[in-house]
């Protein structure tokens, strides 16, 4: 007897269609309006209950002071009164916990300010600063805020070392908006790739509100426990002001009190010196005020004239040069780029246009990838977007764009060292966006260097000082972009060498000699015209390194 078959499942065509057509629509789903699991969609969580304050400290930050080498500035938000803020300190201990720190290495600092911030929620935000000092420089530190009894975690630093040494800093554009659901995993991403990084930058605009206490407490929860270990260089943006600065910002950023000296300047018009690095905060929202616009046209020049860093970086809100729609920032570009330019700044960090933009002035290009001038950059870190401009506002003022891009959220990781800063934009996903590296000879003569790509190392970017000559003329020659030391062979070829065209070399012609590059990766050399060459030929020039196979334009040999 056969045994009855057992039913198969049944697996149609059908079938399949309708299982990918859940799947899409699962995915799908990401746009739409989540479905409510029975009737009625829960209520939105109030604000008041989410950022409610209490006795434990929240939204912790290291300030740096003007000697980041031997003080550290600390503020935090608290239920706690002006006599019991505090904080202590001590040498970064290898353990806490059941291993109690050695007897007087817990030094107890009371706070220098506790300043309740009135909020539209019903309650204060209280805001407590304690400052250290008498710290030694390079030297890690464990730290905790409280009232005595209730504490935050134990959180540790590392002083700046007393004069130059290599480090890493952030640097982010706008985050205002979508602070508690996009910017958080741009903040993340930015730190898992420079969790040594020193210092984040904030070029203005990091809430969308100046006094919404919402998105403050937002913004704070998107740098968690980063921004208590890593010095916070901010200044505001045109969003940090709604009738005058935000009632929280000198509360909760009790920036160095060093900038021109005008009563609405404090503190968002700073600078400090971080291991070799001058720092420049200056705040562009009152380009409209001639007064506090030559107040801060003066100071800056005056930083800038007596400088004994190698390095500069200077942060507004406003561009000099604007990615985004018909925006034109004329004072600021008059008054303070001839200053930035004279006096060798080298990178300028702004925000404002929610895109991103990056390049020079074209009096400082000195080829297709590479030019000598100052680094202007815009980018955005949030999730609100503007579309780019054609770059008008570039070209029509001496600049020109090198890097754009737009829809993408953006951080920024600068790696200082002796002879370089490695300056790299990467989008929300770590994916590489842009990058330069800019040389600096102890001389202070600069480049400026893309980051090679496939396509930028192909093309003219050989320079000739004349493109007629003679048989056994010289024609000098100059190129850039080249790692430093780079040996580079000098050919003379015809222009139309079929080898050459096939992108084979240019072995068919005339091996002048081999060159280096000097140590801000430029070659010059001077090429004498060989005597075995045809009247009324067109010949180049052609450069041959391991990064670089560069052309010159066409010479033509007239007799
Ligand atoms: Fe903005
Ligand atoms: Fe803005």
């Amino acid at each position: 007897m056969n045994e009855p078959r057992k039913p198969r499942p049944i697996r149609s065509r059908q079938a399949k269609l309708a299982a990918i057509g859940a799947g899409a629509l699962l995915f799908a789903g990401f746009a739409l309006a989540p479905a409510a699991v029975g009737a009625a969609a829960p209520p939105v969580y109030p604000a008041a209950e989410v950022h409610k304050p209490s006795p434990i400290p929240d939204r912790m930050i290291l300030i740096p002071t003007a000697t980041p080498a031997t003080g550290q500035r600390v503020s935090w938000r608290a239920e706690a009164t002006a006599d019991t803020a505090q904080a202590q300190i001590l040498e970064a201990p290898r353990a806490l916990g059941q291993v109690a720190p050695a007897p007087g290495a817990v030094a107890t600092v009371p706070a220098i300010a506790s300043t309740p911030v009135n909020t539209t929620l019903g309650y204060a935000s209280t805001y407590h600063t304690v400052e250290f000092t008498g710290l030694k420089p390079n030297t890690r530190y464990t730290y905790r805020v409280g009232d005595g009894t209730n504490w935050s975690a134990w959180t540790d630093f590392t002083t700046a070392a007393d004069g130059f040494e290599p480090f890493s800093f952030i640097y982010y554009g706008d985050a205002q908006n979508y602070i508690d659901s996009a910017v958080p995993r741009v903040f993340r991403q930015a730190f898992a790739d420079r969790p040594q990084a020193k210092a984040i930058v904030n070029a203005g605009d990091l809430i969308d509100s100046a006094n919404s206490e919402e998105q403050w407490g937002q913004w704070f929860k998107a740098g968690g426990f980063i921004d208590g270990q890593v010095n916070n260089i901010s200044i505001p943006g045109n969003h940090e002001y709604s009738g005058g600065l935000s009632t929280f910002w000198r509360p909760q950023f009790p920036y160095p009190d060093n900038g021109p000296g005008d009563a609405e300047l404090k503190q968002t018009v700073y600078t400090l010196d971080y291991q070799g690095v001058r720092f420049i905060g200056l705040d562009s929202n009152v380009q409209s005020n001639a007064a506090l616009m030559a107040a801060q046209t003066t100071w800056l020049e005056g930083l800038l004239k007596d400088n004994p860093n190698k390095w500069t970086v200077v942060t507004f809100h406003h561009p000099v040069y604007s990615t985004t729609g018909t925006r034109n920032n004329p004072n600021v570009r008059a008054q303070w780029a001839p200053l930035l330019e004279k006096y060798g700044v080298d990178l300028v960090l702004q925000g404002h246009d929610h895109s991103y933009g990056r390049g020079n002035q074209v009096a400082a290009r000195k080829s297709a990838t590479v030019h000598n001038g100052v680094a202007y950059v815009v980018s955005v870190s949030g999730g609100k977007m503007y579309a780019l401009n054609g770059g008008e506002n570039w070209t029509g003022n001496g600049a020109e764009v090198r890097s754009s891009s737009q829809n993408t959220q953006l951080y920024q990781l600068i790696d200082v060292a002796d002879d370089t800063i490695t300056f790299e934009a990467r989008y929300a996903n770590g994916e590489h966006h842009d990058g330069f590296t800019i040389r600096k000879n102890d001389k202070g003569e600069r480049t400026v260097n893309e980051i090679r790509t496939a396509e930028n190392t192909v093309g003219e970017q050989v320079t000739v000082d004349k493109t007629s000559v003679r048989r056994l003329e010289q024609v000098k020659v100059s190129a850039y972009g080249y790692d430093p030391g780079e040996k580079v062979a000098v050919w003379w070829r015809e222009q139309d060498d079929d080898d050459a065209r096939r992108g084979g070399g240019g072995r068919n012609g005339t091996l002048i000699g081999y060159e280096k590059a000097d140590e801000l990766g430029r070659l010059e050399e001077t090429v004498r015209v060989p005597v075995l060459v045809k009247k009324n030929g067109t010949y180049v020039v052609y450069l041959d390194s391991q990064n670089q196979k560069i052309t010159s334009p066409a010479i033509t040999v007239t007799k």
